[in-house]
């Protein structure tokens, strides 16, 4: 019989890997309750209009990557409905926030979620087609300060903290604002306006969406269209006064709190309901992700609450990839542990074994990490041997035995040098 197996783009998480996303997740706890965060579960699936309505009917998750099949009523009277698995949770997390109506509190709502969504993306090293996302959401009626640039640097302040508590090095921030809906709105006819003579060049798709929602041209990866994306206005030459002075505030907060990003006016987003601070945190290459190397991503969704009917309450939030969170923990630890050691030590000849041994004690004792080679090994094997596993290299023949003067090579300056036996603990430390 054949054997049965996961579903493509669907993973197993076994021990014992599930320890580390047990820890990410406790840190994630931590850190959410430091900042005032409750948990929110919300169900699996809703209603596809959800989606259409929150996230937009042009979007590649809407368009192409949704999880939806008609739930047929059990009885003549129950009428059936069509239902997606979600795709993402903001959607969800406002629709709650409406039901519930969390918004009469007066109380701004700072929710955290933890669970997996669902999008038939080409699975690869990074993108699956079930992935988790730990994600928050900070949402209020304007008078709770929602609104607040205050909010927008918290937030991404407080993802400094996590990613920095976890031990992920060298991620990097990328900042914009996409502005308010009455900027989009001068923005998109801006786009239309000069999409108009050139679109016929582009794929299908953008050809659509230069009519429907010429912004999301922007995040198509047709390689054919890039030129013509490239040349297209930019967003920050459309923002009104409100939003530039909004944008500035959450720069000078993040400034305040050494949060260090860089301003990419591209970056929009790929949902619809995006307004003003958009953002995302990338991991540098070798962290285990190849091109999926965003990390998390999320903005102001001012408007979201009006488009699901609900009442004005502007929010923020983000979503982190869990999986590319676990697979940048494993690579750069797997790259911490292969960190070298301070220094091989080649004996020329045999006869200078114990005097090599002597002198990697002398150094372990100083607290330097040291290998010893073997005295038959030819010259050009031990500096293979000693490239693989230190930093440097420390050639001990018999005239450095007696003349107490020893030749280290560092390999990564290419560099040799000779160092009295007295300095030798100082000059190799790192
Ligand atoms: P998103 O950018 O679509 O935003 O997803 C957030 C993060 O989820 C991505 O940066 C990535 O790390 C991860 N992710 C997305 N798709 C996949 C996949 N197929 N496989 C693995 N990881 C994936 C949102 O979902 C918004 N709801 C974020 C947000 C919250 N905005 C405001 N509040």
């Amino acid at each position: 019989m054949a054997i049965l197996k996961a579903v493509r783009g669907t993973r197993d998480l076994l021990p014992p890997e599930t320890e580390l996303w047990n820890k990410v997740e406790a840190a994630a706890r931590s850190v959410f309750a430091r900042y005032g965060f409750g948990e929110i579960r919300t169900p699996i699936f809703e209603t596809t209009e959800l989606f259409a309505r929150g996230v937009g009917e042009e979007t590649d998750i809407v368009s192409k990557e949704m999880y939806t099949w008609e739930d047929r009523g059990r009885a003549e009277s129950d009428r059936g409905q069509s239902l997606t698995l979600r795709p993402e949770n903001t959607a969800g997390v406002v629709r709650a926030y409406i039901e519930h109506k969390l918004g009469e509190t007066g109380s701004l709502q700072k929710l955290f979620y933890i669970g997996p969504q669902f999008r038939r993306e080409r699975p690869q090293r990074g993108r699956y087609r079930q992935f988790w996302q730990i994600g928050a959401e900070v949402i209020g009626p304007t008078s709770s300060g929602s609104e607040s640039p205050v909010r927008d640097a918290e937030v991404l302040e407080m993802l400094a903290t996590l990613l920095d508590e976890l031990g992920i090095t060298g991620w990097r921030l990328a900042l914009n604002s996409v502005g308010s809906a009455a900027d989009r709105a001068r923005y998109s006819t801006a786009l239309r306006e000069a999409l108009a003579p050139v679109k016929h060049k582009m794929c299908e798709d953008n050809q659509r969406r230069a009519e429907t929602n010429p912004l999301r041209v922007l995040d198509s990866k047709d390689e054919n269209d890039q030129e013509i994306i490239n040349g297209l206005p930019k967003i920050a030459d459309f923002l009104g006064e409100d939003s530039r002075e909004h944008f500035a505030q959450v720069r000078a907060a993040l400034d305040a709190c050494h949060v260090r990003y860089i301003i990419d006016p591209r970056l929009v987003r790929g949902l619809d309901y995006y307004t003003r601070t958009t953002f995302e945190f990338t991991v540098p290459d070798g962290s285990g992700l190849g091109t999926q190397n965003a990390i998390l991503g999320g903005g102001r969704y001012d408007g979201l609450s009006e488009m699901l009917g609900g009442p004005k309450a502007p929010g923020i939030g983000f979503a982190i990839g869990e999986d590319r969170l676990i697979l940048t923990l494993q690579a750069q630890a797997a790259e911490a542990h292969t960190s070298k050691l301070d220094a091989y030590i080649a004996p020329m000849g045999t006869a200078q074994n114990p005097a090599a041994l002597q002198l990697a004690s002398e150094l372990r004792r100083a607290g330097l990490t040291v290998e010893v080679g073997d005295g038959s090994f030819r010259l050009k094997k031990s500096f293979e041997a000693a490239n693989k596993v230190a930093r440097k290299i420390i050639i001990l023949g018999e005239d450095e035995v007696k003349s107490g003067v020893f030749t280290i090579k560092d390999f990564a300056k290419a560099e040799q040098t000779k160092i009295p036996h007295g300095d030798l603990a100082t000059a190799l430390k790192p």
